[in-house]
């Protein structure tokens, strides 16, 4: 901690507020490693409206709601995603949304889950009322952009944008290139742990807990101890979820596709051909 305290304030007393929170809700996702900076997040911009596109399993979604929870007037959050599923996440079955649903009886007095196509979920909101975006849907270059300028106009003055997945180079993903052209515009903040999480203030006022952060001058020094800082509280976040699965780190969990497939790679032994 005490390399904390040489960060500019309020980063480091809202750093030390933040103390020792651990999500409660506690599945895969890669999103995981993010969710004690979520919680942070919200206690630094205390959003009155934040929107979340891309929630599957709901482990940044929860994250922020338990986060939203603690504080003396929560706002307002909504969840966007048609729980089908996408090439990338892959489709999932119905399930996977009753569990969400189920979770989100706790904070229905904030939270609204829109099962919708992001689109289709915009004439919903005002332009300028969204002060937290979240837009982790399909992850395409076209998708991420298609999705980022047709949310901005419902962007608030003080509005935050967050990305998911800037780090991911790997099939056809796309939101790297997004955020490269993005970070010459606006002012920003980069975590390159957990497949990448980039921070945007895109309206004219720069929330003024997060202006340090996001300030061109912070001496690179204290930028790398504020991304250890939650590199490290998500790295005991993805411990957490090892111990509860009983995942030796090392050996991928097996997946319901790879024990198909090694079966299926197993059946010419079993009936004997060469
Ligand atoms: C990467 S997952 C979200 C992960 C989640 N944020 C977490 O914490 O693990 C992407 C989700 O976006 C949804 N999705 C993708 N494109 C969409 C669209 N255009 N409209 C609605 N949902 C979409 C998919 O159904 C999928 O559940």
């Amino acid at each position: 901690m005490a390399s904390l305290n040489a960060l500019p304030d309020p980063l480091s007393s809202l750093l030390r507020e933040d103390g020792e929170w651990v999500p409660e809700h506690i599945v895969e996702s890669a999103w995981l490693e993010h969710t004690p900076f979520a919680a942070w997040l919200m206690a630094a911009l205390e959003p009155g409206i934040f929107v979340e596109l891309g929630t599957h399993r709901a482990v940044s979604y929860m994250a922020f709601c338990q986060a939203n929870f603690r504080r003396a007037k929560p706002g307002r959050c909504f969840a966007i995603d048609t729980w089908k599923g996408d090439e990338h996440a892959g489709l999932y079955s119905e399930d996977i949304f009753a569990a969400v649903d189920g979770l989100n009886q706790r904070y229905q007095a904030f939270s609204t889950l829109m099962r919708s196509t992001f689109d289709g979920a915009l004439p919903s909101f005002a332009d300028g009322s969204i002060d937290l975006l979240h837009i982790d849907g399909f992850h395409t270059y076209e998708a991420v952009s298609h999705d980022f300028h047709s949310w901005r106009p419902k962007i608030s003055d003080k509005g935050v944008v967050l990305f998911h997945d800037t780090e991911v180079r790997d099939k056809d993903f796309g939101v790297w290139r997004l955020w490269a052209e993005l970070t010459s515009k606006y002012p920003c903040f980069h975590f390159r742990h957990g497949h990448g999480l980039g921070v945007l203030a895109v309206g004219p006022v720069i929330p003024p807990k997060i202006a340090p952060l996001l300030n061109p001058d912070l001496a690179a020094q204290d930028a790398e101890r504020f991304r250890h800082h939650f590199m490290q509280r998500g790295g005991e976040v993805s411990r957490l979820y090892r111990e509860k699965f009983n995942i030796t780190p090392g050996k991928p969990k097996k997946t319901f596709r790879s024990r198909l497939l090694s079966h299926i790679r197993s059946l010419p032994q079993r009936f004997g051909a060469k």
